[in-house]
């Protein structure tokens, strides 16, 4: 069999719980390891389901920690690696730009040396899958779309650390015959999203009627996808992909924050039967981010192509799954909103 064990890094945080399920559920063929170092963002309670199945295994460890992670490949001979894990928000590396460095880049370094020493003599069906964000080709103007060539361009110290964990994996590539392939994706969203990013942060502010907090004039514009379809193009690209190559995934769904917000306002008053346009009175338009990217839009057209890819849900419908799964799930919501978040939350919007 061609890849025995597989491990998947920060499957315990949003886009990677998605993943493991599916990998889980769906190869029974292959033993699923999910390391996971359950930072701030990493969550088992987003696993309940499968967290006994006979093929999974979960592991709390810390990328960055190097004896560890050495120790960890010799025992398992994990055959295949998906790294997701990561410090993920741009407004963190704001405030904590070194911590980024840590875990993106030199944890990245960490798990590309732990794969290289075990299978140097051979690559033979082995691959180290990187996961990838579009931040790194920095911003775009009113026009274009980022492509795999497009030039890297980071503006944030998150996109920064994204980008140069991107050529690590890259140069392992060329200089030891490291197997890779890279996938850079677009703004995901759906259940189990820590609700520091802009969806859950604005649905649970109006479930709890709370200002939403619109940064600048909320004409920055993200391309979003449902977090299920990057799993099922992480599970293409894993089994189908052309190593040595990137991958572009987007959602071809392009939406200004400010009517993005007010969709979801929308959206939110009738499922909660308020009163249309009480939501939208919540917004409130606040301070900028710094260095603000002003669009991210993939041309995903070559994952669609060489893979047949293309979004399941539209951008309605996967709003709709993902407002139920909120409304539906406020244990997990008040679990992860208590403790360090209000710290956070105070600290980033006062
Ligand atoms: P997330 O913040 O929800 O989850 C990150 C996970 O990594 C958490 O479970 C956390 O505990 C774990 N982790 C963090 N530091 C670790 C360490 N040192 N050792 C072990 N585990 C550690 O992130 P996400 O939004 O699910 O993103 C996952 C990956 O996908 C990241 O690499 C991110 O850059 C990339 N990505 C995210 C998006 C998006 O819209 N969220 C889009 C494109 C790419
Ligand atoms: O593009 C992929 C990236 O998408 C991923 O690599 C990142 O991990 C992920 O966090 C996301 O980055 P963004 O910065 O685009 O996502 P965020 O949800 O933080 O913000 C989306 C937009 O909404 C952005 O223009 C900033 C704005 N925003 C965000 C927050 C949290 C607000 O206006 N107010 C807010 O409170």
């Amino acid at each position: 069999m061609k890849y025995k064990s597989i491990l998947i890094t920060g499957g315990a945080g949003f886009i990677g719980s998605h993943v493991t399920r599916l990998f889980v559920n769906k190869y029974p063929q292959y033993q699923i390891f999910n390391l996971d170092a359950l930072t701030y963002a990493g969550n088992l309670e987003n696993l309940s389901d499968i967290e006994s199945a006979e093929n999974y295994t979960f592991i709390k460890g810390d990328i960055t920690d190097e004896s560890f992670v050495n120790a960890l490949f010799e025992k398992h001979k994990f055959s295949s690696v998906i790294h997701l894990a990561a410090e993920s928000h741009v407004d963190r590396s704001i405030e904590d730009p070194l911590s980024f460095v840590k875990t993106n880049v030199i944890g990245t370094m960490i798990l590309l040396n732990a794969f290289k020493s075990l299978w140097k003599d051979d690559f033979t069906d082995k691959l180290f899958y990187h996961i990838s964000t579009d931040e790194v080709y920095g911003s775009l103007g009113a026009d274009g779309l980022f492509t795999e060539t497009t030039s890297y361009d980071p503006n944030s110290p998150y996109s920064a650390s994204k980008a140069s964990s991107d050529h690590f994996v890259r140069a392992y590539g060329e200089t030891y015959n490291l197997p890779y392939v890279i996938t850079n994706c677009s703004n995901n969203y759906g259940q189990n999203q820590f609700p520091e990013k802009l969806i859950p942060l604005f649905i649970n502010n109006i479930i709890n009627e709370k200002p939403l907090p619109v940064y600048g004039d909320g004409n920055y514009t993200r391309d979003w996808l449902y977090v299920v379809d990057h799993a099922i193009a992480i599970d293409l690209v894993f089994h189908k992909g052309k190593h040595e190559e990137t991958y572009n995934i987007g959602g071809f769904n392009e939406w200004k924050n400010i009517d993005l917000v007010k969709l979801l306002c929308k959206q939110m008053d009738s499922k909660l039967n308020r009163v249309q346009g009480s939501s939208e009175k919540l917004i409130t338009y606040v301070k900028d981010r710094p260095g603000h990217d002003l669009r991210y839009a993939i041309d995903a057209s070559k994952i669609n192509k060489e893979l047949g890819w293309e979004p399941s849900v539209t951008f309605e419908e996967g709003l709709k799954i993902t407002i139920d799964w909120y409304l539906d799930n406020s244990t997990w919501l008040k679990n992860v909103t208590s403790g360090e978040y209000q710290s956070y939350y105070n600290k980033q919007y006062s």
